[in-house]
């Protein structure tokens, strides 16, 4: 595995955020409740209550995130309140900050809170001291603080990879998770609350490593036509053969065991709630769309896009062009033949989810 410049973090600059990121949209309005029940929990503590929310992106969905803690915390003075929007520099600041000021934004509300923003990777320092009452972290911390090389010629996705090359990425997912909870740990306030919503994995017999993933179906799909490429020589064979998606799902028990073996996370946290749940939308993201072929298609690829697009350019379309044939074209075929798989296949493919909920509060 070879460590990569900052930089090539997988996600900056994802394409058409606010159109395909249904997953997320329904997430932070799923959990709406619980950030005001953990806002309501600290809503008379004496500092300052600031909420920050960690891999925000550009989408409406990191308002949804804040908004249930403004509205705990409305009779405070708004001198007291502050919100931080925190993600890489590649987010789209432009867009975010058109909405947090926009109609349905939070910033033009009476008592309407500081606003900030911090630039920078989670897997640093992103906030002062002691400063943060709530930490949010929704649909980013499943990845890791690098893109990953690794020989596994079966797969582009960690939940496939198996021996040696699953060991090694999991010592990276592992030691990505416990710097994750030490960092938010000098930014909470004593008495706040981290909570962490991501892609998650449950055990289940008979799948690969005995765990489902998130995505399965997604990634397995992306496999496909990834070796479809490869084969008729429009991907270079090395290059897919030693790419994978810097991510790793956790299931709940990795989740808790890494807190608890851990000497000084330990101290530091008390465990409110470690779970991974199913999230029930009928074991298909685009589930409304089945009965027409070609829409479905159209939304798994706008939507693989928007997540994906970035990191499978960087990582596969470009260092395989150059051969009479631009990243722009490789990337044009690949989602050709990804909506022409899931025309034909349909929910053979589908997406279905699987969330890791944790919430911990500083000690
Ligand atoms: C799928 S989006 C989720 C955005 C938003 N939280 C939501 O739920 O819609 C993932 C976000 O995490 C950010 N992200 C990924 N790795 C990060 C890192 N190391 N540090 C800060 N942000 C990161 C990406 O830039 C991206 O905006």
């Amino acid at each position: 595995m070879t460590r990569e410049t900052a930089p090539d973090r997988s996600t900056e600059g994802m394409v058409d955020y606010d159109a395909n990121s249904r997953a997320q949209k329904q997430n932070a309005l799923h959990n709406s409740d619980v950030i005001f029940d953990l806002a309501k929990r600290v809503a008379t503590q004496s500092l300052p209550l600031n909420i920050t929310d960690y891999g925000c992106g550009p989408g409406q969905s990191a308002i949804e995130t804040v908004r249930p803690a403004l509205s705990a915390w409305s009779s405070r003075p708004h001198t007291d309140l502050s919100v931080c929007h925190a993600d890489q520099p590649g987010n789209d600041w432009n867009s975010l900050m058109g909405l947090v000021f926009g109609d349905n934004g939070y910033a033009n509300d009476a008592n309407a809170p500081l606003v900030r923003t911090s630039v920078g990777s989670f897997y640093e320092r992103m906030m002062p001291d002691s400063s943060v009452t709530i930490a949010t972290c929704f649909f980013a911390s499943h990845w890791l603080s690098q893109s990953v090389r690794l020989y596994a010629p079966e797969t582009i996705w960690f939940a496939d990879l198996t021996g040696e090359a699953r060991k090694k990425m999991w010592r990276l997912a592992e030691s990505d998770w416990v710097n994750f909870l030490q960092l938010r740990a000098e930014e909470l306030q004593p008495g706040g609350y981290l909570f962490v919503s991501a892609l998650g994995a449950v055990p289940e017999a008979g799948e690969i490593n005995g765990i489902a993933a998130a995505g399965r179906g997604n990634y397995r799909a992306q496999q496909a036509v990834v070796a479809s490429m490869v084969e008729d020589g429009e991907l270079d064979r090395d290059v897919a053969d030693n790419f994978v998606f810097g991510l790793w799902f956790l299931t709940a028990d990795e989740a808790r065991q890494t807190i608890e073996r851990s000497d000084s996370l330990s101290k530091l946290y008390e465990i409110d709630t470690i779970e991974a749940e199913y999230v029930d939308d009928g074991g298909d993201l685009f589930l409304d769309c089945l009965s027409d072929p070609l829409e479905y298609a159209r939304r798994y690829s706008g939507y693989t896009r928007a997540y994906a697009g970035t990191t499978l350019r960087r990582n596969l379309f470009e260092p395989s062009s150059g051969r009479g044939r631009t990243a722009d074209e490789i990337e044009a075929e690949f989602f050709r033949r990804f909506e022409a798989l899931y025309a034909e296949k349909t929910n053979e493919y589908a997406c279905e989810q699987w969330h890791l909920k944790a919430i911990l509060k500083r000690i």
